[in-house]
């Protein structure tokens, strides 16, 4: 069953019916303020740092589900009769309903007793702020007499504390409820009364937030209490519902903000209300005016305020917005036969990359904001389906990922967004975090062909005077492993790999104990066959790097090893990964702190891991020997589901001391054998690499949110984005899926969709074609800007084969191989690809 249905042609989801399985959520803000809103307008924002600056509170874990977020009530002052147009929270049953969920904004339209509206939300470029344009249309034949109420609860900025340290939180929250006029008449905001939400700003903090909105207020509200009453919530506020507010002042407890308007429509009128929200810094030493008093300065905050304010402007910056993404998508657009691909790939898998890249994996309906900074590993994968977009924003990434970096060449875990700095408390000894930075530095350069970032000189450690070459970042990722190496002389695992729940070093049995941060082993032992896999792909890269950096850099610049040190170093892993870390019929996982494999035959449970026959065979291992499709025969008996490809098998029954977190999942769940998204693109990649289009393009299909909107019941989760996880065979749910958004799936499918099944692949010397695609299709157009190129790309398969280019010529010229290179400035390129 579907809870609505893609609109492609505005590149929107809309959503048909307000009650979806979970609430679908979007994000506004696509640079340093953000917001989180589902289709029936909850949700919280949050300036940068989803933990530290929180603007407005949200309560998770909630019932009723998603209860809190921006929200507007209308009140027929005739009748009493009042409802929410976003149908939450009052829930009255509307006569039409609908949401719209594009590109950082989301529109949501009903209609309620003949009073139809419209509420759209986004934040402008360039802005701290959202907005919210409010339309109203009388089309109930009569006059009518309406109150709009908004309605937000300001979060005390540090979420954490804001939820627990109640002692203090009841007595300092502060507000200001102050005209927005400027001195000087006539520039605009007269009669118009702005809600300031000030706690902690009297001492060490320089920030506060807004929220005004566009009319004469008939009354506000500032005190939970006194809008809701005391024991009402917020399907049933006393203000809404008696239809006025107290004009309420908080001195503590819970300051919200809310706007009291009264509209009157004559039949058929409409008119539009805008509501801005948003944040403010001023300088240190002008926070106050007169700057002997304890009032906020407004006067840096208050022409922003204004312009916002009217809906011309507020237009203005929507339009601003749309074509902002108009050309950040339109850096890929394919036409293929399948519509699921095509609406992924050309608008929602590019969309949830970006907000990957911006949010890492802190603030979802899945995540808290609170628990998690920006992920090492993570941030450095999210590259891969961003950096076609803004490489400048990926580059900033990389610089300040690998300023975290150690000086042993290993890697701080995660790092805060709001000061860039590692993160002590969960620290380092994720033996497959550093080979990830070569990956991602290596994407980068493929994208933009910007070989002075191995020169730009970056900290260790966050340590001033400690800078050094990127490159040298990079090598000493590579020694990190070469320095770890166990018994076998497989690289050791350390706290986790990529799987941060297989904890071979933790041995935890107490209760609430971190696996990730735990160690009760000191290390020298348990070893990843992943992290082997990993790091030749890295030494591959590396060594692929340093043959183009010579070429293009000459001798300037100071090589420690050569181009066939590192293939050298891949060579000799891939020995040991014959020697140590292959079963027969497919690769292994790991050795565990007593030296016993994982991963095998051998196994009853855990027998056989998707991980290593990904990386492995992406990393080139057994593509010559045929153990490649061993492997993937192997995936495809044991691990595949209609719903995906399960991490492991046969789940672990029982948790095990020796194992950590992975075997405290019930069997079928999160990575004890749950459908871990992320991992299946690399499968889908290893598949494209021995040639098996159609076997890529099945898994494709089977994890694919579009193609799974028609099971929407069983899946839960948004049709529109990649969830991190969908339950696996052996859980009671099987099919279901669960932490959409926030996943390395969006960027791996991005990544295996464009640059391995249609085969449109950036490298160090041009753009790859190289499409491995299912036999039945005819061909398919891709668009493609590529530094600075625009590539019209038309692939035909007149003999129906999987994988193999016949020819391609550019611009009607014929090309040798398959990397095409047009020249800065060449504007459009014609591209026509022969496959046979
Ligand atoms: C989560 C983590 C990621 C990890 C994966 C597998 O998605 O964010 O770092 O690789 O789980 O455990
Ligand atoms: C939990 C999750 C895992 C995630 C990890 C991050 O273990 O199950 O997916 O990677 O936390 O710390």
């Amino acid at each position: 069953m579907k809870y609505g249905y893609f609109d492609d042609t505005s590149r929107e989801y809309v959503i048909t019916q307000p009650d979806t399985p979970l609430p679908w959520i979007n994000y506004l803000g696509c640079e340093e303020y953000f917001g989180l809103i589902s289709n029936t307008a909850g949700g919280y924002s949050f300036y940068r740092d989803a933990r530290l600056r929180r603007l407005t509170r949200y309560r998770y874990n909630n019932s009723p589900l998603d209860m809190g977020g921006r929200y507007l009530y209308l009140r027929d002052n005739k009748s009493g009769k009042y409802w929410s147009p976003s149908w939450m929270p009052t829930r009255t049953k509307l006569d039409e309903y609908e949401c719209r969920h594009g590109q950082g904004y989301t529109i949501i339209t009903s209609k309620f007793n003949g009073i139809k509206s419209s509420a759209r939300y986004f934040v402008p470029l360039g802005e701290s702020l959202e907005i919210w344009q409010m339309t109203l249309t009388n089309e109930s034949g009569s006059d009518s007499d309406l109150s709009l109420f908004s309605a937000i609860e300001f979060c005390l900025w540090d979420a954490n504390d804001d939820a627990t340290n109640f002692q203090r939180n009841y007595s300092i929250g502060q507000v200001e409820i102050a005209p927005l006029a400027l001195e000087r008449r006539g520039a605009g905001g007269e009669g118009l009364t702005v809600i300031y939400h000030k706690t902690e700003y009297r001492e060490r903090r320089d920030h506060f937030a807004y929220f005004a909105c566009s009319e004469k207020l008939a009354g506000y509200d500032t005190q939970r209490e006194s809008f809701l009453g005391n024991y009402q919530g917020w399907d049933q506020p006393q203000a809404v519902e008696s239809g006025s507010s107290s004009n309420s002042e908080a001195h503590g407890w819970q300051p919200i903000g809310s706007h009291h308007v009264r509209v009157h429509l004559k039949a058929g009128e409409q008119k539009q209300v805008v509501f801005v929200l948003g944040y403010h810094e001023n300088p240190k030493d002008a926070k106050f005016d007169p700057p002997e008093s304890q009032i906020i300065n407004k006067q840096t905050v208050k022409p922003i305020i204004i312009k916002y304010l009217q809906p011309a402007n507020a237009d203005e910056a929507f339009n601003t917005l749309r074509d902002y993404w108009t050309m950040l998508l339109g850096k890929f657009q394919v036409t293929t036969p399948d519509t699921d691909t095509n609406r992924m790939v050309n608008i929602w898998n590019a969309y949830q990359c970006m907000v990957t890249f911006n949010m890492s994996r802190s603030a979802s309906y899945f995540e808290s904001g609170i628990g998690r900074g920006m992920g090492f590993r993570d941030s450095n994968q999210d590259l891969l389906g961003f950096v076609h977009m803004i490489p400048e924003r990926a580059r900033e990434r990389i610089l300040d990922l690998s300023a975290t970096q150690l000086k042993n060449g290993g890697a701080f875990h995660q790092y805060q967004p709001l000061t860039k700095r590692g993160n002590n408390d969960v620290g380092s000894g994720f033996n497959d975090d550093p080979a990830w930075l070569v990956i991602g530095v290596a994407a980068y350069i493929k994208e933009s062909g910007d070989w002075s970032i191995l020169d730009a000189p970056v900290q260790y450690e966050n340590e001033t005077g400690s800078e050094a070459p990127l490159y040298d970042h990079l090598q000493r990722s590579i020694q990190y492993t070469l320095d770890r190496l166990g018994p076998n002389n497989l690289p050791l695992i350390g706290r986790a790999d990529w799987n941060d729940c297989l904890n071979l070093n933790c041995f935890s049995d107490t209760p609430g104990q971190s696996f990730q941060t735990t160690t009760a082993k000191d290390g020298t032992i348990a070893e990843s066959v992943f992290i082997a896999g990993l790091f030749i792909l890295a030494c591959k890269e590396m060594a692929g790097l340093t043959r183009k950096a010579k070429e293009e850099r000459g001798d300037s610049f100071v090589f420690h090893l050569s181009s066939d040190d590192y293939l050298k170093f891949a060579s000799d892993m891939e020995s040991t990964v014959w020697a140590a870390g292959w079963d027969g019929d497919w690769f292994r996982r790991a050795y565990d702190n007593f030296g016993h494999v994982l991963g095998s035959k051998e196994n009853t449970e855990g027998s056989i891991f998707i991980e290593p026959q990904g990386i492995c065979i992406m990393a080139g291992l057994g593509i010559e020997n045929g153990n490649a499709v061993k492997a993937l025969d192997s995936v495809a008996e044991h691990l595949a589901t209609p719903h995906g490809i399960v991490l492991q098998q046969p789940a672990f029954s029982q948790y095990y001391l020796h194992l950590g977190e992975i075997s405290s999942y019930p069997p079928g769940y999160k990575e004890n054998a749950g459908i871990f998204c992320h991992s299946n693109p690399w499968i889908m990649i290893a598949e494209t690499m021995v040639g098996r289009g159609d076997k890529a393009f099945d898994y494709y299909k089977r994890i694919n949110p579009s193609a799974r909107e028609g099971i929407s019941e069983l899946h839960k989760c948004e049709p529109y984005v990649y969830a991190q996880m969908i339950a696996g065979k052996d859980a009671a749910t099987h099919g279901e899926a669960k932490n959409s958004w926030l996943t390395g799936t969006a960027a791996w499918n991005y990544a295996a969709i464009t640059q391995y099944i249609l085969g449109i692949r950036p490298s160090f010397d041009g753009l790859e074609i190289e499409p491995v695609i299912p036999a039945d299709w005819d061909g398919f157009k891709v668009t493609r800007k590529y530094r600075d190129v625009t590539y019209h790309i038309n692939v035909t398969n007149p003999k129906h084969v999987c994988k193999g280019v016949e020819k391609i010529t550019v611009n009607g010229r014929l090309v040798e191989g398959n990397v095409i290179h047009a020249e800065k400035g060449a504007g459009e390129v014609n591209v026509e690809v022969v496959m046979g």
